[in-house]
């Protein structure tokens, strides 16, 4: 089972961005921790991170081209905006599941708003860098089953 991570912008600078809100994690440790679980769980798994729109389409489309089975996606900002990303996630039609470092519904109001949670297999948002682990092994459950 292959799985693709994709993670949004400002992202990268995790454990120096907000850590109040965020935590003092960097992305690399969070990925390497997914790696990790990954292997647990006899899953191929890579990490791709941008700060720009168009190249998460792109990595999005990719999926369907590099047979991926699942994607773990947390969109960042570009959740709360973008139809683009939102259009290639109904293109390609893998299942993904939604992850969320904060509780998107506990902050400002334009965070609420989702553009790709009602597509989801699964959401997870609250746990910190904990829910990148809780929607994986969420994912791999879900797609074994399926
Ligand atoms: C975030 C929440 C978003 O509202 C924000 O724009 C982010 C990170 C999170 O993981 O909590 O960049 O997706």
């Amino acid at each position: 089972m292959f799985i693709q991570v994709i993670t949004g912008p400002n992202l990268n600078m995790l454990g120096k961005r907000e850590p109040g809100i965020y935590g003092s994690e960097t992305l690399d440790s969070i990925i390497g921790r997914c790696k990790t679980l990954a292997a647990e769980l006899d899953c191929k798994l890579e990490a791709f991170q941008s700060n720009h729109e168009g190249a998460l389409v792109d990595k999005i489309q990719e999926c369907a081209a590099i047979k991926c089975d699942g994607i773990l996606i947390n969109p960042a900002a570009y959740g709360h905006t973008s139809i683009a990303m939102r259009d290639a996630l109904l293109t390609v039609g893998i299942p993904f599941v939604e992850v969320h470092l904060s509780n998107i519904h506990a902050r400002e109001e334009f965070r609420r708003r989702s553009m790709i949670s009602d597509l989801a297999a699964g959401i997870v948002l609250g746990f910190g860098a904990e829910s990148y682990l809780i929607g994986l092994r969420g994912l791999v459950e879900k797609l074994r089953r399926a």
